[in-house]
């Protein structure tokens, strides 16, 4: 909801989700997939991908290619959006590779609470980190989700 209150449509490309077989990430996959979005989920879990494919992925990342930090404050403009599980490194990295406008819903921090990032994406792309928090959302918010 919150990535499509920002501007998110299924025609503007793949949806990363990240810590895919967990609660928040399956739940994501699932969501997305059904309103029709491409979904790219990031597991450290390979032997989960069909898993993963049966909930809507249409894509399976490993968690190694995006544990690092990058040495580029930018890199590929590739996803439209993020549902993020993990923060941390990953977050971070992932934020170098977020289109021009687009947004990322940052929900957990299974991966750690440091961000290690710059603000390089947020001036040059216009990308944006919005904060989600379950336990005090308006009621009006939850009925309608
Ligand atoms: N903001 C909110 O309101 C809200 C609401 C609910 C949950 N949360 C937070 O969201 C996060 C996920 O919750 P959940 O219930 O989905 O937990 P979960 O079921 O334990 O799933 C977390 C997933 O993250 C991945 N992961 C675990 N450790 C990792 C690491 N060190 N590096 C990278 N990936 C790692 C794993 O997925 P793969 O094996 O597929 O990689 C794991 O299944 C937690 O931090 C939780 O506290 C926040």
């Amino acid at each position: 909801m919150a990535l499509e209150n920002h501007g998110l449509q299924p025609d503007h490309g793949p949806v990363l989700v990240t810590g895919a077989t967990g609660g928040v990430g399956s739940i994501a996959t699932t969501v997305l997939a059904r309103n029709g979005y491409e979904v790219a989920c990031v597991t450290g879990r390979p032997e989960n991908e069909d898993y993963l494919k049966k909930l809507g992925a249409s894509q399976i990342v490993d968690r190694d290619r995006l544990s690092t930090v990058s040495q580029k404050p930018l890199e590929a403009a590739t996803w439209a959006g993020c549902v993020d599980a993990v923060g941390g490194t990953m977050l971070a990295r992932i934020i170098g590779q977020m289109k021009y406008g687009s947004s990322i819903a940052a929900v957990g921090l299974a991966g750690g609470a440091a961000l290690p990032t710059n603000v390089m994406p947020f001036l040059l792309r216009g990308m944006n980190l919005l904060g989600i928090d379950n336990v005090m959302q308006p009621f009006d918010n939850r009925q309608a989700a």
